[in-house]
């Protein structure tokens, strides 16, 4: 190889090497929600992209104790949106009863999903979150993850989910850890099913975090959070 042609692939060399750095910096420093967007499908804005005045709000409370940290961090949710002049209705999951999902929910044709909707009160609060603006998904940390009971609600969306379209999401969970990623598996829960919707937008959370006590989230900045997502509703 002549010392020319030597030198051209050494500089062809550098600047591939060069536009590479430039692109990968360009990403990082300008669009971390890009990233994000691309990972999960699902638009990440603290910002409604809904100009609709008076939206229709379902919080979905998934935990057992009445009373305790998501469901009181739900209670302060709903205030902010109240006030917001959002139409809000709050459901606990422990008044439904949601049997696990089965084959026969598989079968997508109308009168199968009326059989299999019969059951049990599951297609109550799907058609609560078929009509919402905003669903608020909440749940505490079970061994790093969602709760049985929002899980068992999320596989029988199944005949349902591609009708949640343009939905907003907030989610809230509260665990006993105080490390921040010990609630990750309870994002990622939610956001395995929002991302599977049509044009979901993700607005924010409340991720509590030391809530070992039942009342433990009472007079924290937890509560404070979740009255301010609720208002910006
Ligand atoms: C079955 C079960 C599993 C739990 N797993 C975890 C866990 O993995 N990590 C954690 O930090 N807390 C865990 N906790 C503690 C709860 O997440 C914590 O007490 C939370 O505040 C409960 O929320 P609640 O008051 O809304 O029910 C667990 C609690 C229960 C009952």
């Amino acid at each position: 190889m002549s010392a020319k042609s030597i030198i051209m692939k050494r500089v062809f060399l550098l600047t591939m090497s060069l536009a590479v750095l430039i692109f990968t910096l360009v990403n990082l420093v300008a669009c971390g929600t890009k990233e994000q967007e691309g990972v999960y499908n699902i638009n990440f804005s603290a910002e409604s992209p809904n100009p609709k005045q008076g939206k229709s709000v379902l919080i979905i409370s998934a935990s057992p104790r009445r009373g305790g940290n998501t469901d009181t961090l739900c209670d302060e949710f709903m205030r902010g949106a109240q006030e917001a002049g959002a139409k809000v209705e709050k459901i606990s999951l422990e008044d439904y009863k949601i049997e696990f999902f089965r084959e026969i929910d598989t079968y997508m044709q109308p009168d199968s999903v009326a059989k299999a909707t019969a059951r049990d009160d599951a297609h109550i609060v799907i058609n609560k979150m078929l009509r919402a603006d905003v669903i608020v998904l909440a749940s505490p940390v079970y061994y790093y993850n969602i709760d049985g009971q929002m899980k068992t609600l999320i596989d029988r969306t199944y005949y349902a989910f591609m009708q949640m379209k343009d939905k907003e999401f907030f989610y809230i969970t509260a665990c006993a850890d105080t490390e921040n990623a010990s609630s990750d598996g309870v994002v990622e829960g939610f956001r395995g099913f929002v991302r599977c919707l049509p044009n979901p937008t993700e607005r924010g959370m409340v991720k509590a975090l030391g809530m070992g006590r039942k009342d433990g989230v009472k007079n924290s900045v937890y509560m404070q959070q979740a009255y301010e997502l609720g208002k910006g509703v």
